[in-house]
């Protein structure tokens, strides 16, 4: 019998069948060409979902007006007949694999830049300009909107020539069809603000227009906010669920259910780690509760049972899933199969928005492939059995050695602990951080299933090595804290993050000081005030993780701190550390103060070690270091590294 009956059971969107019920949710990718058209890399990229089983695919935001609605420079447009080539070149193929696919139609109003529209102010309902992104904006003209409609129709007429399946028009994340929606943002005087009918007639018009356009029978989605969370002049459930049946009644076919959206900073609608799967299911089953129509919804879903209970208790219709198809393009595949331990989940670290962010391409922390499926090369397999040695079960050692095995070369792992992880598992001990620990386990299952030997507890030493004789030697020891030339360093006040997360300094209704304001410093301060602890937390820069870092999970955290009255004083410098004080320095004034405590935590960074890689030199002729132990840097740079050096060798 199938696993998860309902989520491999078929259902239907208007005429279109889904094979099954997990819908690849939109994703910007940044992998066309900046004049919009589609590249083979960005086929390879939605291929690879819809090979490992996905039913629907929407893609990334599809630009609808080249001239003033450009979300980013690397996005698709559907502005043109002469991108048609490429476009059916794209359905074609993800047709082959069974999946149906829509593009998501978007105009990003405000909630872009200028410098990607030529300069030129930016459209919104009503001038507002975002609140992160500062940019010059003014209000849609009255007629400008009439326009708007037809650049959604254009699109539309244009995605259903290219063989796309169906359409989704954005209309949540405070993009401008969202902000028409709600008070906070729309303060227009003229039939398209005011009343909630006024605010709603925007969005209706265009779905009017499209289906007009695409005829009946053509699938008609509609992403929404259920609430934009944007305080009491915004917009809640009670007029999304009024808005859904106006929808419904306007002939469109099915709702992809969304929250919020970039103007509040908190990133409900693409949640950091500390969300729980399922936390906005019930706003899905509000709506569903309302409508007709098949409802879609994101909710952090991570894993299969999970999933199947959310259709099996009426919270949804399709599982909408976006960073799952990030982490494992095979989550269908490998659920269908009755494998869910294979399933590599995503642990919401935010990495893959990041880079986008930053200007570049899509990528994940766990999948070294995501982003890179066209340069992909094959895995083969001819290790013969060869030795490697990894040293360090950390997350690029685990990953080297995952790939080796694949490609059949035997592989020995050790690690010091008696647990794997590294660096990872010790933030998996902080609040909620309890996702990251979902990448170890996958790991070590692999790892298990593929007999690697895993040796706990074993500080291998270099003689230990060379008497194995490997083919290669993989020194993947990770870092170690960096204690900087201070007086009393080496005393009994101090201690380390390591100390203090792997729990072998347990610390409760203590008084603690954290020198260093980066990320591992915060996430052990959250560790701290978790057991009780008074944090204070000083740091030489004037800003606060200035080391990097996700924005969302640093305010996260500071949110936290904040509740939990921990302190946090930048531009001090630490002079000394004593017996049960510390004493710094003021940078601006110079002045000195000491402050009592009964612990202090040296959150400097950490260094690489090598220390493997350095007494094997000219022992040893194939000796590679990797991750930390290389260079420092966070989960994705450490697991592509280990997967790097497995495929190349
Ligand atoms: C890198 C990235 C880009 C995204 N771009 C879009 C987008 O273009 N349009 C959209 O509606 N949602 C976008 N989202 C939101 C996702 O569709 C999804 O709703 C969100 O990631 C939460 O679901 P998940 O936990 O299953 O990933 C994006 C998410 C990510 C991670
Ligand atoms: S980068 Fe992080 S948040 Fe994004 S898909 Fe990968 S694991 Fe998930």
């Amino acid at each position: 019998m199938m696993p998860y009956p309902t989520l491999f059971s078929p259902a239907s969107i208007n005429q279109l069948t889904l094979k099954n019920r997990l819908v690849m949710t939109p994703m910007g990718c940044s992998l066309a060409n900046t004049d919009g058209t589609i590249t083979d890399e960005f086929i390879a990229y939605y291929a690879e979902r819809a090979k490992g089983g996905a039913a629907l695919i929407y893609t990334e935001v599809a630009c609808v007006n080249s001239e003033h609605g450009r979300r980013s420079s690397r996005q698709i447009w559907l502005t043109d007949e002469s991108q048609l080539p490429m476009l059916q070149k794209l359905t074609q193929t993800i047709h082959q694999y069974g999946c149906a696919i829509f593009p998501q139609l978007l105009h990003p109003g405000v909630i872009s830049t200028n410098a990607a529209n030529g300069g030129r102010p930016l459209p919104g309902p009503s001038g507002i300009t975002s609140k992160f992104l500062k940019q010059e904006a003014r209000a849609f003209e009255h007629d400008e909107l009439k326009g708007l409609v037809q650049d959604f129709v254009r699109a539309a007429v244009l995605a259903k020539k290219a063989g796309f399946d169906g359409v989704e028009i954005h209309a949540a994340h405070h993009y401008p069809l969202h902000e028409f929606l709600s008070p906070y943002f729309n303060k227009r005087t003229d039939e398209y603000g005011g009343s909630f009918e006024n605010r709603c007639r925007l969005l209706l018009e265009i779905v009017d227009a499209v289906r007009a356009a695409v005829g009946r029978a053509y699938p008609i989605s509609v992403r929404v906010s259920a609430e934009d969370y944007m305080g009491d002049e915004s917009y809640h459930l009670d007029e999304n669920l009024k808005l859904c049946q106006l929808l419904e009644q306007h002939t469109v076919d099915v709702i992809s259910v969304s929250v919020g959206g970039t103007e509040n900073g908190r990133s409900h609608s693409l949640e950091p780690i500390t969300y729980p799967q399922g936390w906005r299911r019930h706003l899905a089953k509000a709506i569903r509760t309302m409508v007709n129509i098949p409802v879609i919804s994101t909710t952090v879903i991570r894993d299969p049972d999970y999933a199947e209970s959310l259709l099996n208790e009426g919270y949804l219709d399709f599982v909408g899933m976006g960073r799952s198809f990030l982490a494992d393009p095979e989550w269908p595949a490998k659920a269908a199969a009755g494998h869910p331990e294979d399933i590599r989940k995503c642990i919401s670290c935010l990495r893959c928005i990041d880079s986008i962010k930053a200007g570049g391409t899509i990528l994940c922390s766990v999948n070294p492939e995501c982003g890179a499926e066209y340069a992909k090369k094959e895995l083969v397999q001819n290790g013969d059995g060869r030795l490697c040695v990894i040293v360090g079960g950390g997350v690029a050692g685990m990953e080297c050695a995952r790939i080796l095995a694949q490609r059949k070369f035997r592989v020995c792992l050790y690690e010091k602990e008696g647990h794997l992880g590294g660096q990872v598992y010790l933030a998996a001990q902080a609040p909620k951080k309890d996702k990251m620990q979902w990448f170890i386990d996958y790991e070590e299952t692999q790892l298990r299933k593929l007999e690697v030997d895993i040796c706990l507890n074993h500080a291998v030493t270099p003689e230990e090595i060379l008497k194995l004789r490997p083919y290669l030697v993989v020194d993947a020891t990770g870092s170690e804290p960096y204690l900087p030339p201070v007086e009393g360093i080496d005393g009994p006040l101090l201690t380390t993050p390591v100390e203090i997360l792997s729990g072998k300094c347990q610390l409760t209704n203590q008084s603690v000081v954290l020198f260093g304001t980066g990320l591992t410093s915060l996430e052990t301060a959250e560790y701290l005030t978790a057991r009780g602890n008074m944090v204070t937390i000083i740091g030489e820069s004037s800003r606060i993780a200035s080391g990097g870092g996700s924005s969302v999970v640093i305010g996260e955290i500071l949110r936290s701190l904040q509740q939990d009255n921990a302190v946090i004083m930048t531009g001090r410098k630490l002079l000394k550390i004593g017996t049960d004080r510390v004493v710094y320095q003021k940078v601006d004034t110079g002045e000195i103060f000491e402050l009592p405590c009964d612990k202090a935590v040296m959150c400097k960074g950490v260094r690489s070690c090598g220390k493997i890689a350095a007494a094997l030199q000219g022992r040893h002729p194939n000796v590679r270091v990797i991750g930390d132990a290389a260079k420092v840097g966070r989960i994705q740079e450490d697991v592509l590294a280990g997967y790097q050096l497995a495929m190349e060798v």
